[in-house]
Parts: C-alpha cells; sequence; structure tokens
C-alpha cells in the first residue's frame, strides 16, 4: 500500500459506493477526520495504520484498510467461492466488503458441507504463505463416519504412501487419533480436494460430517457460532504457524 491515496479512490475500493458516491458523502459531511469534515474526496490522505480510529462514516469507524484478515465459524450449505450459485460464504461477511478491492477470499477451502474453522485476508501474501507447502501448515478434523473404524487407518494415513482416486501422487503423511468407534480426529498438511472424505473412502469408509476446529494451534473459539467471524490478531497469525 502507497503512503496515501486519493480519499475517493480509497474509500471505494473500500465498498463505501463509486467515487461518485464518495464525493456526494464528503458533500454531504459524512466523512470526518479527527473529528472534523472532510471536504474534498479528491484530496490525498495519510494511510496511517490509525487511520480506522481517526476517521467516521456516517458516524460509524471506517473498516479496517488493506491486510484484512478474519477468521469465520462455516456454518454447513455456504460455499467457499465467489461464483458459484447458492448460498456463498461471502455473503455472511458486510455487503460493503464484497466490494473491497483487493477482494477477500477464503484461505483455502472447506466443502459446502464441512463446517468449522476458516480464515479469510484481502493480502495475497498471507494468503500464499498460509496455503505454500513449504510452511506444512496443519489442518485439523473431527470426521463422523458410516461405519466403525477397521483399526488400521492411522497406519494406513501415516505411512505416506495413500493414493487417492484419480491421483499420481501419494498423500503427505496424516495424523489420525480415534475418538471412538465411528469418530477420528485427523490432522492433514495438505488440502486436495476433499481429502479428509477421499482419505476415509480409500480405507473403505464414509464421512457422514467433518469439522474443523484448528489450523496450526490457532482453535476455533468456542464463543464464535456459526456464520461469525471476527478479525484475526498477530497472536492468532503466529498460531496458524506453530
Ligand atoms: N477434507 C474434506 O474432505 N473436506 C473439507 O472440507 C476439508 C478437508
Amino acid at each position: 500500500m502507497s503512503n496515501t491515496a486519493r480519499l475517493d479512490r480509497l474509500l471505494a475500493n473500500m465498498g463505501y459506493g463509486s467515487r461518485n458516491e464518495i464525493h456526494e458523502l464528503v458533500r454531504r459531511e459524512m466523512v470526518v477526520l479527527d473529528g472534523a469534515p472532510l471536504d474534498d474526496a479528491s484530496a490525498r490522505i495519510k494511510l496511517a495504520a490509525d487511520l480506522p480510529a481517526r476517521m467516521t462514516i456516517g458516524g460509524e469507524p471506517l473498516d479496517p484498510l488493506q491486510g484484512l484478515a478474519l477468521m469465520l465459524h462455516k456454518p454447513l450449505g455456504v460455499t467457499c467461492s465467489h461464483k458459484e450459485s447458492g448460498p456463498l460464504i461471502y455473503s455472511l461477511l458486510p455487503a460493503r466488503w464484497r466490494r473491497r478491492e483487493p477482494a477477500i477470499s477464503t484461505i483455502g477451502r472447506l466443502d459446502k458441507e464441512t463446517s468449522g474453522l476458516i480464515l479469510l485476508t484481502d493480502d495475497g501474501a498471507l494468503l500464499h504463505r498460509i496455503i505454500s507447502p513449504k510452511h506444512h501448515v496443519t489442518k485439523h478434523y473431527v470426521a463422523t463416519l458410516a461405519r466403525p473404524l477397521r483399526g488400521d487407518e492411522a497406519g494406513i494415513f501415516a505411512a505416506g504412501t495413500l493414493m487417492l482416486e484419480g491421483e499420481d501422487k501419494p498423500l503427505a503423511p496424516a495424523v489420525m487419533e480415534a475418538l471412538g468407534p465411528t469418530s477420528a480426529r485427523v490432522t492433514v498438511t495438505e488440502g486436495r480436494y476433499h481429502q479428509v472424505r477421499r482419505m476415509f473412502a480409500a480405507v473403505g469408509n464414509h464421512v457422514d460430517a467433518l469439522h474443523r476446529d484448528r489450523i496450526g494451534t490457532l482453535a476455533l473459539p468456542a464463543d464464535l457460532n456459526p456464520g461469525e467471524f471476527r478479525a484475526l490478531t498477530a497472536a492468532d497469525i503466529t498460531a496458524v504457524f506453530s
């Protein structure tokens, strides 16, 4: 981000409206900095880190600037996509945020029928750091199975030789711990399509329900209900990589 930006472009890119609409907000004295209405929508303003604490739009604090990073409790039934049909995860965010530029995207995906912890950001560098295989970020799932575990699954998943149907490279070793006859905790470092469901299919089982409760050591907070989100702190981001 450069150190200054034109006010109309900044607010338009943050989803507050078209540039014409921003000019109108300024004309109506709805854009206030340090307690005083701004009178020139074309003026450049300093992109200081404390701008959201000093600027209000229609009386509401300015949204976080570029570098937004969120955790969200994904409910069942929403899709991690900008363009598929049906309910999309982005509809859980404020409408204005869906117009932000650069766009907010999920970091990796959860299936429509998987619930739990998902991260979102408009920061491409952060996204790539988390999904890069180099960083071995662990993803932790609880799977509810249609049939009882056989007993050999943990060894098969840990071997690093399991080949999923239609793929030509074996899965990296994964950890499985039985939680009961038909439930298991699974920890993977990759993010292949439908990975956990296909791992259990490869050992003759079927995943009835799947929930992600942790990424690295960052746990889904107990008080974050399905559909709710909150900003990631610097400590949360560190936890993702530990
Ligand atoms: N593995 C799956 O099968 N689905 C998910 O959503 C995540 C991991």
